[in-house]
């Protein structure tokens, strides 16, 4: 039995009773912008873009540290030496965080720090870094989310093969073990890798990001398989020594696609690019996540890479595979698509004008509807956005206030997707901007302002930015004030209900049910029919059958229409079962009403309105 009950706040509960066991599970209430009391607000940076401190005591020097030395690789030849100097100011930016509200901070840790050889020799100076870091967070209610691996590799690891080396994944679970021995009594929640795609595509394939390489396209596949496996010791590792239970989860890029319109072929050309594997390129999801979380590369991926896919033992899927807590999902953009006639994917040019960042990314919320969409419907995780953000070039102005519109209604618009798709069913647990402070853009240095607080570099000066201020007012009012961006009071029809009404108008006439529309619509027939009976008032069966009825009363107003040929183009299975319903509904068969109720020349023979059913 599930019943449905409003709290006193206005809130549903979801009651179910079963076998004597009862569970309550709090379900929002049909508010457009709030969001659950223990949703987690946070920011995410990562050490090399923000630290400085670059040699600072003991640290060893990292693949970063060498590649900005390199001509022409980095913008302007700037380098992360001194960044947001965060290393010295981190007490000044975690105050600044407590102001803003944040309820947790997303940061990664400096491999070469604590093992400046990336194994053996531990520098105690690095761990205690961390520890103050974490130390002052906690003192100001902010939860630690350590990542362990955001780029920069120890550069003695990248002499001995770097990710190539068939020996990196225990490398790496050494230093999983120094860390998690170290933090784990005051941090749970830990991501082990991020975006592979980017460091093997971008560091090993085409070279624009540290190492600077331009491998083969197979040995990437083998870096990127070490990366994998270096993933999934690690969980092992952080689940054997954690000394408080722990929450993990990896970030791989988000290369996410949105449908270009809200019909459903080009909703199912998204969903089919979003889980695609095109060609001899690491841009995609599934490579990475299906091993991590289903233990198997994909099979369209094989096929795709086969060419140039070394061979790896089976048993290292065990490894690769280990239990996730949630899936954190980095989503800047999504590339619109439609379905082509042929039936395929087709990427829709972004339109003259469209509101693009510096990067010429997309800058449409959508993709904070349909990319959490996808990822939850490919693996059944809950997740976590751990990074969104726009990249602008921001000044501070005349009046001492630094005006960032765009990255203001960016964050809102995302943010309201984002809600959108909670409210369609996806489970989403926390949402970090990218980024606290603005920072060392990799190949881009400081062209590229993301954070929510800017820097001037001169000085290390932070001023909040106006999407800091938003950002606060979000947080403390927990979504609430998301309402001022709203265009109207009324509220919005979640995606499911609108869809499902949709297939019903077009379909009208072929035999279809609750379950049909479900299947279509990638989602579970109990939840489609619960979100319809909320927002329409009847039940989803009972709207289709009322339809059906109609739009056969209509056709059998015609004295020409056989009772049968009503019965099919309204959708009925057959004629005796429409006769059944049409006589329970309508209280006379389907002849009666014709008789009844048939246009002659014009004029109904009696006026409709008399049948006290017929409303
Ligand atoms: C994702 C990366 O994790 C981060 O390091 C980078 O700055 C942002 N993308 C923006 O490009």
């Amino acid at each position: 039995m599930i019943e449905q009950y409003l709290t006193r706040d206005g809130n549903f509960l979801l009651f179910h009773a079963c076998c004597s066991i009862l569970v309550i599970t709090p379900i929002m209430k049909k508010d457009p912008t709030l969001f659950p009391e223990d949703f987690i607000w946070g920011a995410s940076t990562s050490a090399y873009q923000i630290e400085g401190a670059h040699d600072a005591q003991g640290k060893g020097a990292s693949i970063w540290d060498l590649f900005v030395q390199r001509e022409n690789r980095i913008w302007r030849g700037q380098n992360g030496r001194v960044a947001c100097d965060h290393y010295y100011r981190f007490k000044e930016d975690v105050a600044q965080m407590r102001l803003m509200g944040l309820k947790a901070y997303r940061f990664s840790l400096s491999w070469a720090r604590i093992l400046p050889d990336g194994t053996g020799t531990i520098n105690e100076a690095g761990l205690a870094y961390y520890d103050a870091l974490i130390n002052e967070l906690l003192e100001n209610n902010i939860e630690p989310w350590v990542t362990l691996f955001h780029w920069d590799l120890p550069y003695e690891l990248f002499l001995r093969g770097g990710w190539l080396n068939r020996s990196s994944p225990e490398w790496f679970s050494e230093y999983t073990k120094v860390v998690v021995s170290r933090f784990s009594d005051r941090v749970e929640r830990w991501v082990t890798i991020n975006e592979p795609q980017c460091f093997i595509g971008l560091g090993y394939r085409d070279g624009t990001h540290a190492p600077g390489l331009n491998l083969s396209f197979g040995e990437c596949l083998m870096a990127g398989h070490n990366a994998l496996l270096a993933h999934g010791r690690s969980v092992q590792v952080i689940r054997e020594n954690a000394k408080r239970t722990p929450m993990i989860g990896w970030s791989p890029s988000g290369s996410v696609y949105r449908p270009g319109s809200n019909r459903l072929d080009d909703i199912s050309a998204a969903r089919e690019a979003t889980s695609a594997i095109y060609s001899d390129n690491v841009w995609n999801t599934r490579w990475w996540s299906d091993p991590a979380i289903l233990g198997h590369y994909p099979e369209d991926g094989l096929k795709v890479y086969e060419k140039a896919l070394p061979k790896f033992p089976a048993t290292d899927f065990e490894i690769i595979q280990q239990p996730l807590d949630y899936y954190c999902c980095n989503i800047f953009q999504a590339t619109p698509v439609r379905m082509s006639d042929e039936g395929t994917p087709v990427a829709i040019p972004l339109s003259d004008g469209e509101d693009i960042s510096l990067y010429e990314w997309s800058q449409n919320p959508d993709c904070l509807y349909w990319g959490p969409r996808f990822i939850h419907e490919l693996y059944d995780l809950p997740i976590v956005i751990t990074e969104n953000g726009c990249s602008t070039s921001d000044r501070v102005s005349l009046d001492g206030a630094v005006h960032d519109s765009n990255r203001t209604d960016f964050m809102v618009g995302h943010l309201l997707s984002l809600r959108k798709a909670m409210d369609d069913g996806v489970d989403v647990r926390g949402y970090f901007h990218w980024s606290l402070l603005d920072n060392f853009e990799w190949h881009e240095g400081y062209k590229h302002r993301y954070g929510l607080i800017h820097v001037n570099y001169e000085n290390q000066v932070r001023t909040w930015k106006d999407s800091a201020y938003c950002l606060q007012e979000i947080i403390s009012s927990n979504g609430n004030s998301l309402k001022e961006f709203l265009h109207s009071d009324s509220e919005p029809v979640p995606y499911v209900v609108k869809e499902a009404k949709r297939y019903i108008d077009l379909n009208l006439s072929e035999t279809f049910n609750v379950k049909t529309i479900a299947v279509h619509l990638n989602c579970h027939p109990d939840f489609l029919s619960r979100r319809f009976k909320q927002y329409v008032g009847t039940s989803l069966s009972d709207y289709i059958r009322r339809l059906r009825l109609e739009f056969a009363r209509n056709l059998l107003r015609n004295a020409d229409v056989q009772i049968g040929e009503a019965a099919d183009r309204a959708g009925f299975s057959d004629r005796i079962h429409f006769s059944k319903v049409f006589r329970k509904e309508m209280g006379m068969t389907p002849s009666q009403y014709q008789q009844q109720f048939r246009v002659v020349e014009g004029q109904p023979v009696v006026e409709v309105s008399k049948n006290p059913r017929l409303t």
